[in-house]
């Protein structure tokens, strides 16, 4: 049985939190495999509504093992206040399992994410300083520290030593306003430790025994497939492969069990942070997807950006993941837009570009070809349970995106509670 692997299909935020909620419930294991505390993922249901940033957000389902895998980077501090945090509302996290090759995001990862920003002035990258690009450039310039090390303090300390004098001569070439403490580092390194290396594991093997005994694995992307460090637009994107294939070198299972990628695509686009989106827009429809669609970011709380579903960029996506299901979310924000456009393709330099461009710059210049497509007023989140519901105009915008990524959309998703959604058929995992 393919282990499923959810993806992003633009720039974040597509609500892969409530899909991975309504998928975990069929699973027996949940699997973060990359990014760390820049991820948020929000799942609600009833009155609830929790916000993931380590945690697998399928975890909220009882009996489902969580794991976070060796291509994650883990903020101890962090994952263990928001363990606290889901814990105090009465869920079990004993089968929260850690990756003993995690990478460790060190304080000095946080604040180096920050300097460098600054530093990079009105080139800045809007990163969500939570110390990812630096944590994995350490990793790899092997100068990471992984999760297995905190059970060898005398090593670690030692290590430590060296690692501080690295960043602190770094810091003072780039005269960055930060002073990195090894001792002070240790002590509060001891200070997590035990809380953290409990749920250490080989989770590697962990992940292979299931899939041979035939357990139902869903893979739980962090962030965007236009946010991937090689594919996305580069450098305005993550540092970690959010592509689905990612999934196997990311949590070390082997290939020879086969995935099935499953991608989730937000009816609209919007984008956190710097970076080109060719779609976005300024004007009273923008305003409309910012405000319906409460479009705040769920780390770092920014206004998103937000724009016209942009259909070139996923079928990018799509190519470089392989999906061929999708759901499709947030189609209730559309709902009293006249007029409904989504790019088709980007016009560059008088020429129509076949491929996505590699370069941010070109990305920036495009102009996007659109379609357009009528409207529908009727609110989607009040009484819809079937496809058939849907307002005809909305059923003619969903066709089109299948056709034109080749994918069929089998999860519609029209409200942030797991009771407005919409699934075509049987969907197992
Ligand atoms: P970093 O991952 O914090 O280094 O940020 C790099 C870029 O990715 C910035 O543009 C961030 O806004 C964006 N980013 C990182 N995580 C997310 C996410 O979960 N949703 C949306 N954007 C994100």
């Amino acid at each position: 049985m393919p282990a499923t692997v959810l993806v992003g299909l633009q720039w974040g935020d597509e609500g892969k939190g409530k899909i991975t909620d309504f998928m975990a419930g069929m699973a027996n294991a949940v699997v973060r495999f990359q990014g760390g505390a820049n991820a948020g993922h929000t799942v609600e249901f009833g009155s609830s509504r929790f916000k993931f940033h380590q945690i697998p957000s399928g975890m909220l389902h009882k009996g489902v093992t969580g794991i976070i895998a060796n291509g994650s980077v883990v903020d101890p501090e962090g994952l263990l206040s928001e363990m606290e945090g889901v814990e105090s509302r009465g869920f079990d996290l004993s089968k929260l399992y850690i990756s003993d090759r995690a990478h460790i995001v060190m304080p000095y990862h946080k604040q180096l994410d920050g300097a460098e920003e600054a530093l990079r002035g009105a080139n800045a990258l809007g990163t969500t300083k939570r110390g990812i690009g630096p944590c994995y450039a350490d990793k790899s310039a092997r100068l990471g520290f992984r999760i297995n090390e905190l059970l060898k303090p005398d090593a670690l300390r030692q290590k430590l030593e060296f690692v501080c004098r690295v960043k602190n001569a770094y810091a003072s070439a780039l005269s960055l306003d930060v002073d990195i403490d090894a001792g002070a580092i240790y002590e509060s390194m001891l200070k997590y430790s035990g809380a953290i290396t409990e749920h250490a594991r080989d989770t590697t093997g962990m992940i292979n025994s299931m899939m041979a005994r035939g357990r139902k694995l869903l893979f739980e992307g962090a962030h965007g497939i236009m946010l991937d460090i090689d594919h996305g637009n580069y450098p305005f994107v993550t540092s970690s492969n959010t592509v689905a294939g990612d999934a196997y070198a990311s949590s070390g299972m082997s290939p020879r069990h086969p995935i099935r990628p499953f991608g989730v695509l937000k009816a609209y686009s919007t984008r956190v942070g710097a970076g080109p989106f060719p779609t976005e827009l300024s004007d009273t429809v923008g305003e409309h997807l910012a405000l319906k669609g409460m479009e705040v970011g769920t780390t770092t709380g920014r206004p998103r950006r937000c724009g016209w579903l942009d259909l070139f960029a996923a079928r990018h996506a799509i190519m470089v993941s392989g999906v061929r299901e999708v759901a499709l979310t947030k189609l209730d924000v559309l709902s009293g837009i006249d007029r409904l456009k989504v790019a088709v393709g980007y016009e560059y330099d008088g020429r129509k570009l076949r491929d996505y461009p590699a370069d941010a710059s070109t990305a920036y210049s495009v102009r996007p070809v659109y379609r357009e497509f009528r409207g529908w007023n009727d609110q989607l989140d009040e009484g819809m349970k079937r496809y058939a519901d849907l307002p005809q105009a909305a059923k003619t915008y969903i066709s089109f995106i299948e056709k034109f990524l080749d994918v069929s959309a089998r999860i519609i998703s029209v409200g942030h509670t797991r009771d407005r959604t919409i699934v075509r058929g049987k969907i197992s995992i």
